[in-house]
């Protein structure tokens, strides 16, 4: 399974203004193009100054806007026209200048007319030197268009065109691309609740010693992620990682098996879907010295362990359970190990992955083996951030398919 870019198929009207990072705008449309999404460029007069709306006609394949007035487009009400035809609204570069027009609610020329008449949404790209970035009014006008519901991407930060250092670069063409396909995901998980386990589990021995395990969280908060973009209210419940929190995503920190499954069960009664990603220790020990355990070279330690509460399985029995989906890490016979846990715990879906030396723990990339009622479904190797909205693609339809039969 390949996922097709959410920017497939959409149409976008590609506004550019006045700024030098106006040339990386020809390369923009080739790399949404690349998506398959459908471009029309309006450029501003300034625009016109840094690079020609040949250009952009060339890349585009279709006439490039400029003008409210143009006698020829106008005829048919052409900003109109284009304001019903985006799906979505992008200007890239958007200078300080038409930021702070359309912060204004002007309507004098092609562009701010147009965002004015289009019900589509609208992300705006800045560029611009970094004094002029950081200058209150553009901030002011920024918080505005915020306020309004615009999606603001970036700016960069590094070297200028004026030779100064700073924040206000555009972001690179690619980097706009990923950050717009991100926000035109289909929110299919609005008004839901998806509670996610990830990372390790460190079980202490005493004060300063623990079980644990290689879980990085990469899988589990990259799920995590896929789940907010598609629009859920996300709870995320962790063990100790060294990671950063994915936007929109509420994170609750914990440590032991027993933390994890408490936190997790204080959620279960208004939660939709359970994703259990997190590595959680098998074992704990019985009891957990006060002082560290002293070594005495010549004798053996014996550490006595007790089984921790299984979490899936205990979301999985609970009364009104959600649609509950585990992972399943194997170092060896991983489909038989996983179809076995999917019936024994209950569950309406399984993950499984191959983990060892350098795969499926830590590393960035991974490929899972799902499995549901009946059926599966192989995703093959793939960056982490990609697999976690394949997968969470998948959770939906069957999901969905679930609630289907259950309403019928
Ligand atoms: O974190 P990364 O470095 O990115 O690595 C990702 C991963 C390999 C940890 C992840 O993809 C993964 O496989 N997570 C599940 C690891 C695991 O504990 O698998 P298991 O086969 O031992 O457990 C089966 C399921 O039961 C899992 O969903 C687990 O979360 C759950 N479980 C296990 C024990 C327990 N006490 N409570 C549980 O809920």
């Amino acid at each position: 399974m390949t996922s097709k870019s959410s920017l497939s198929g959409v149409n976008i009207v590609l506004a550019v203004t006045g700024s030098i990072a106006a040339y990386k705008s020809a390369d923009l449309v080739r790399r949404l193009q690349d998506v398959g999404a459908d471009i029309r460029v309006v450029m501003t007069n300034a625009a016109c100054e840094f690079i020609t709306p040949l250009t952009m006609q060339t890349l585009s394949g279709h006439p490039v806007a400029l003008d409210l007035l143009d006698i020829v487009q106008e005829s048919t009400m052409g900003h109109i026209t284009l304001a019903r035809w985006a799906d979505w609204v992008l200007i890239a570069p958007a200078s300080a200048d038409s930021i702070a027009r359309l912060a204004q609610g002007r309507t004098d020329d092609l562009l701010t007319a147009l965002c004015s008449a289009s019900e589509s949404p609208l992300a705006i790209a800045p560029a611009m030197n970094n004094k002029m970035w950081t200058n209150p009014a553009t901030q002011d006008n920024l918080q505005t268009l915020r306020n309004r519901g615009v999606q603001v991407l970036g700016p960069a930060r590094g070297e200028q065109a004026c030779g100064e250092q700073g924040e206000g670069r555009l972001l690179e063409p690619l980097d706009i691309v990923n950050e717009l396909a991100i926000l035109a995901v289909p929110k299919r998980l609005q008004g839901k609740h998806v509670v996610i386990t990830a990372g390790p589990t460190h079980e202490p021995i005493d004060p300063v010693r623990y079980i644990g395990n290689r879980s990085s969280g990469k899988m589990g908060f990259a799920v995590a992620k896929a789940a907010a973009e598609a629009g859920a209210k996300v709870t995320l419940v962790s063990g100790p990682v060294h990671l950063t929190t994915p936007t929109g995503v509420t994170r609750v920190n914990v440590e032991t098996a027993q933390q994890m499954h408490d936190e997790v069960m204080r959620n279960v009664a208004e939660c939709t879907i359970f994703i259990a990603c997190a590595a959680v220790a098998d074992y704990q020990p019985e009891s957990i010295e006060s002082c560290k355990i002293k070594k005495d070279r010549n004798d053996t330690l014996q550490l006595n362990l007790v089984p921790t509460t299984d979490i899936l399985s205990a979301v999985a029995s609970y009364g009104v359970k959600p649609f509950v989906v585990g992972f399943a890490a194997e170092t060896d016979n991983v489909v038989e190990y996983a179809q076995a846990k999917l019936e024994r715990k209950k569950l309406d879906m399984i993950a499984a992955n191959h983990v060892g030396e350098g795969v499926g723990f830590a590393v960035d990339d991974n490929a899972l083996h799902v499995f549901w009622q009946n059926s599966s479904q192989t995703l093959p190797l793939a960056p982490k951030s990609q697999l976690a909205r394949d997968l969470m693609t998948l959770i939906i339809e069957q999901y969905n398919a679930k609630n289907s039969i259950k309403n019928s």
